[in-house]
């Protein structure tokens, strides 16, 4: 069977960009029965961003919590935490060993970052640029060759990782033989990148975000603050370009959306509109909404459902693992 394995970093707390490019997809796709899928809590990948232990904990509960209130089919997909499965860490090493220091120093993270350094002249080339931070490619092929997944649904800026995943698993095979499954990204050109309180790409490094759970109180205050143009109510709007009918689209089914395009060819006022927004946004998430807060006061649940996933995992990683050490003649001193 087909594997498909994807990882989320466990930083900050999910916005509406991260529900329509990711998430959403992703939990449609977790109902696929043709597939063997993995998802996971990439929270040793936050260490490497986030070195604020009440930030990591409350951000591994948030990101669980936001997974399951949506409806994530925990059955079907084996779901768990990357610092549950201590393999992945031992793994880690062993390829670290076939891993050219090379391939690193052309990552773009790491490269951005010194790029900045050297911006002036004098700095330290790798001033602030910790090992996890060089490191994480490796730590993030580890993720995926543990499972022999072969598909891996991301981001246009995961594409690199991808290809380095690729090179460290074929460089193994040659030195061991062919124990790694080479991986491929998979970038859906369709999901749609949301745009921002300000017009910008939505991200939480710019802080123009619409936290997924808001209040409902919040949720509409955010709304109105969404930059539009200065058009008055009765103009022709153009739909394309707007934040506003990008939102709805994203929310709404093909007839609401085609019926908001005829409003804004009529004209439609900015209030009016944001509204609307507001109205179909709450509708939509006032249920996963107070599902996702009595999560919150579950960990013990959250907890046991990522140690039952962990525990399927491993039923994976262990014994491949073993096999690894082997291949590279880590076995018992007598055979
Ligand atoms: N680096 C990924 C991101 O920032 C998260 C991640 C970690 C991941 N391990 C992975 C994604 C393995 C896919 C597969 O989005």
């Amino acid at each position: 069977m087909e594997i498909t394995l994807t990882g989320i970093t466990t930083t900050g707390t999910p916005h509406l960009g991260n529900y329509v490019g990711a998430i959403l997809p992703a939990i449609e796709a977790s109902r696929r029965k043709d597939v063997q899928s993995f998802y996971f809590l990439a929270d040793y990948h936050a260490l490497v961003k986030c070195q604020d232990p009440a930030l990591v904990h409350r951000s591994r509960l948030e990101v669980a919590a936001t997974w399951l209130a949506l409806g994530l089919d925990v059955e079907n997909v084996i779901f768990y935490a990357q610092t549950d499965i201590p393999e992945i860490l031992e793994l880690t090493w062993i390829i670290t060993c076939v891993t050219a220091k090379g391939l690193m120093n052309r990552a773009h993270a790491y490269k951005a970052a010194v790029a900045e350094n050297t911006a002036d002249a004098g700095n330290d080339p790798d001033r602030g640029v910790t090992m996890g931070l060089f490191c994480y490619p490796i730590l993030m092929a580890a993720d995926i060759l543990m499972f022999k997944a072969s598909k891996i649904p991301v981001g246009k800026d995961q594409i690199q990782h991808l290809e380095m995943a690729r090179d460290i698993a074929a460089r193994f095979n040659y030195l061991y033989g062919e124990h790694f499954v080479l991986p491929e990204a998979v970038v859906d050109e369709k999901t749609a990148v949301l745009v921002g309180l300000d017009g910008r790409k939505m991200s939480k490094s710019y802080g123009n975000t619409i936290p997924l759970f808001e209040p409902e109180k919040a949720l509409r205050k955010l709304i109105m603050r969404i930059k539009t143009n200065s058009l008055p109510p009765e103009a022709p709007k153009d739909a394309d370009t707007c934040t506003l009918f990008q939102l709805y689209q994203a929310f709404a089914s093909t007839e609401e959306t085609a019926a908001i395009r005829r409003r804004y060819a009529q004209g439609i006022g900015w209030g009016e509109m944001k509204q609307i927004l507001f109205e179909l946004l709450n509708a939509r998430l006032s249920e996963p909404r107070q599902r996702y807060h009595e999560l919150l006061g579950k960990p013990d649940y959250i907890e046991q459902i990522l140690k039952q996933g962990a525990a399927r995992a491993r039923e994976y990683s262990m014994p491949f693992l073993q096999q690894l050490r082997r291949a590279v003649g880590i076995r018992p001193l007598s055979v």
